[in-house]
């Protein structure tokens, strides 16, 4: 802001005179010759004009009015105007003139220098409160053009906002979906856990118990000499059958049971299931197989695997009272990320039927253990928990899918079987041949009556028994005499089955072991055993016989390379 002085003192020595004067007191001066460049020095700016009157009326004034008269409306140019010395009043043109110039102060002459260095002070401070008033103008405009600006863009901007607002509030719907989705699988998955682990430990006590029965059955039929006794405890042998079929299932929910995983060939297996489904399931209804036409290995159990179909083919038909249809379809696809499966490729088994389907406030309770809406006597609610357990267990899992009033389909997924894998032949095994009367079996088991079980039995059969009720005593027994075979239960206090083994190993490396359990940590069984020397509660004097033979015999090739 410019707070130069202009002059405007045309007669003799009066514009040098001010010029020092003013100059002293440090002000910046400018000599103007004519009243149009003392205009054109005011529009480029300046604090104020000292103007003497003579000078005023001599020189051309129009310039200088039409500049005033356009001023800004914040500028009120400042003049001071030193008298021309008379006598009288002044004129009416010299009036005149004062006022075209407004915002003047009239010195009388002669003046003194102080007075005249205090006007142009005060002219100078009201020339800057005029230059503040401009500021804050033109900041007042600024405002106002950026508050126009912002209404016109108002619009625009609330609608990206909203459309943003929408976006964001999607995004944290879905992401609420999401977390209750894994919240309700996460408490799914606990829950099938906390029960799995309770029916395994029911379970474990059942085949116990079942071996007892069962067994003693068999012993009863098989020395019994009446007929009608021979008859009634074959009744109670069915029965005992159908309890362990039970336990068996229970063991499957809960994962506990060994599942043999090999690698199956699921079209064959479906294939070979045919005439057993139709006698299961009946004649009136449609039985559709679709299988792939590509060749499909999983590593599964196999007679899981039947036993799975079996109940879902089961389930089907009773979800159909007045016919339908019912297709079992095979297939291979790939896990995605979010299946909660290990990522890879997977042979799907489809199971659907056109029935009642199951309402949705049931669906997730239907792999619950002993859940069934059937009735008394016709369901026992094991079926889809045996099928939920064994995918589980295999490494893969099951999918339900249900409309009311349109059908179900389930799918069991169950991990591709390597092509390595599936190229290994599963040898069976050859029944040995029994080596003699003289062949020592001990006998580790904690459960009294099953050990008398497996005792009576192998007596029957011709052998030696030695019987240890706990694994301490079993292995002080073989350090007393060294057996053809040991038998050792896994479960038991103390000491357990791999414990025993892992023992009796460093005692005699060689000898034959059959490790009988019905529930047990599996990873650990394996470590020390070969799956095919695991014999599973409960069972029956044929497959112990099996067993025996079988470990003895191998045992016997191995020592002495006969057989
Ligand atoms: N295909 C299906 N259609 C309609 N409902 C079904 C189907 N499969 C299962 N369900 C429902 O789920 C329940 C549980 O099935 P699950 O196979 O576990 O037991 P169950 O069939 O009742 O008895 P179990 O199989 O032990 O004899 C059934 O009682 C039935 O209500
Ligand atoms: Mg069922």
């Amino acid at each position: 802001m410019s707070e130069r002085i202009l002059l405007l003192a045309l007669r003799g020595r009066d514009a040098p005179v001010l010029e020092q004067l003013l100059g002293r007191s440090g002000y910046d001066c400018h000599r103007c010759s004519s009243g149009d460049a003392l205009a054109d020095e005011m529009a480029a700016g300046a604090g104020a004009a000292l103007v003497t009157e003579e000078s005023l009326a001599e020189t051309d004034r129009h310039g200088l009015a039409r500049w005033l008269e356009r001023q800004p409306a914040w500028s009120d140019f400042p003049f001071i105007l030193l008298a021309t010395k008379r006598s009288g009043r002044r004129p009416q043109s010299a009036l005149h003139r004062l006022e075209q110039l407004g915002n003047v102060v009239v010195l009388e002459r002669p003046i003194h220098g102080e007075t005249l260095t205090s006007a142009v002070a005060s002219a100078l401070r009201g020339r800057r409160r005029q230059y503040e008033a401009e500021r804050q103008l033109n900041a007042l405009a600024a405002a106002e053009e950026s508050l126009r600006q912002l209404n016109a863009t108002l619009e625009t901007r609330i609608g990206q906002r909203t459309v943003e607002l929408a976006r964001a509030n999607d995004q944290l719907m879905q992401e609420i979906a999401e977390r209750e989705r894994a919240q309700a699988a996460l408490v799914q998955s606990q829950k099938m856990e906390a029960v799995g682990q309770l029916t395994g430990g029911i379970a474990h006590d059942f085949n116990n118990l079942l071996t007892v029965i069962g067994g003693n059955l068999e012993l009863i039929q098989r020395r019994a000499t009446d007929e009608r006794i021979s008859r009634l405890s074959d009744f109670a042998l069915q029965a005992s059958d159908r309890a362990a079929k039970l336990t068996r299932q229970l063991l499957a929910f809960s994962r506990t049971q060994r599942l043999t995983l090999t690698p199956v060939d699921i079209n064959g297996l479906i294939q070979g299931m045919t005439d057993l489904l139709a006698r299961a399931i009946g004649p009136t209804y449609e039985i559709a197989i679709r299988l792939d036409p590509r060749d499909l290995w999983a590593m599964a159990d196999a007679n899981q695997v039947e036993l799975a179909i079996l109940n879902l083919a089961i389930n089907g038909r009773d979800a159909m009272p007045d016919g339908g249809g019912l297709t079992i379809a095979s297939g291979c696809e790939a896990a995605s990320s979010q299946s909660g499966l290990r990522p890879g490729d997977y042979v799907v088994v489809k199971v659907s039927d056109t029935g009642t389907g199951i309402p949705k406030a049931l669906l997730d309770r239907v792999f619950d253990p002993f859940f069934t809406t059937k009735p008394m006597g016709k369901g026992t609610g094991l079926g889809l928990s045996q099928v939920y357990g064994i995918a589980q267990q295999s490494g893969g899992t099951v999918r339900i899918d249900s409309v009311e009033g349109r059908g179900t389909t389930v799918e069991i997924w169950l991990p591709v079987a390597r092509a390595l894998e599936a190229s290994v032949a599963v040898a069976p095994v050859a029944a040995g041949r029994r080596k003699g009367p003289l062949e020592r079996v001990l006998v580790v088991e904690d459960d009294a009556g099953v050990r008398r079980f497996i005792v009576e039995c192998l007596e029957m059969l011709g052998y030696g028994v030695t019987e240890a009720s706990h694994g301490r005593e079993g292995l002080e027994r073989l350090a007393e005499a060294r057996p053809d075979l040991l038998i050792v239960d896994f479960a038991m206090p103390g000491l357990n089955g791999v414990e025993v083994i892992n023992a009796a190993r460093a005692q005699a490396p060689d000898l034959p072991i059959i490790l009988a359990t019905g529930y047990a940590d599996m990873e650990a069984v394996h470590k020390v055993i070969d799956p095919e020397r695991v014999l599973r509660k409960p069972f029956q004097i044929d497959d112990l016989e099996r067993a025996v033979r079988t470990a003895i015999g191998e045992g016997a090739r191995g020592t002495v390379g006969a057989d």
